[in-house]
C-alpha cells in the first residue's frame, strides 16, 4: 500500500511547479485587476526592460519615482515583487509574491506583454 501511496505523491509533487509556474493565471488572478487597465495600476505592456516609473499616463508615488533611474530587469522586478515596500519604501504597492517560483512565471509573463 505504502509503494501505491509514495507513487501518487510523487506524481502530485511533480504536478505542483508545473501548476505554480503558470504566469498567465498567476497574473490573472493577482495583478490584472490593479494592472489590467484599471486606473489603480500602471499598464503593464512593455514593462521588463523599462525605465522604472516612466509611464506618463500614470501618477506614480515619490517612493517608486525615486527609484526612476533603474530598469525593470529581471531582478529588479524580482525583489520589488518580493518585497515592494523594502525595493521602494513609500511605494503604493503593497502586495508582494511568494514563493520564488512564482515570482519567475509572473515576470516570464510580464516580457510578453507588449
Ligand atoms: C492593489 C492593486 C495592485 C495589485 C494587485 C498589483 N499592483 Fe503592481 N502596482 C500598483 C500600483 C498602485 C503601482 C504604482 C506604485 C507606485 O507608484 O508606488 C504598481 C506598480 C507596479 C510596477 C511598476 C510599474 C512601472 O511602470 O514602473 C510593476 C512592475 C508592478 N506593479 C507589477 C505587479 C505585478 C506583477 C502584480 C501581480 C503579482 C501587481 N503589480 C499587483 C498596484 C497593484
Amino acid at each position: 500500500v505504502s509503494r501505491i501511496a509514495f507513487a501518487a505523491l510523487a506524481a502530485s509533487l511533480a504536478a505542483t511547479p508545473a501548476l505554480a509556474a503558470d504566469g498567465e493565471t498567476l497574473f490573472n488572478t493577482q495583478c490584472k485587476m490593479c494592472h489590467g487597465g484599471s486606473v489603480m495600476g500602471p499598464k503593464l505592456e512593455g514593462v521588463a526592460g523599462a525605465k522604472i516609473a516612466a509611464r506618463p499616463d500614470f501618477n506614480y508615488s515619490p517612493g517608486l519615482k525615486a527609484k526612476a533611474d533603474g530598469t525593470w530587469t529581471d531582478a529588479n522586478l524580482d525583489a520589488f515583487l518580493k518585497a515592494p515596500t523594502t525595493f521602494a519604501p513609500g511605494t503604493r504597492m503593497m502586495i508582494s509574491v511568494q514563493p520564488d517560483d512564482n515570482r519567475k512565471a509572473i515576470i516570464g509573463y510580464l516580457k510578453t506583454l507588449k
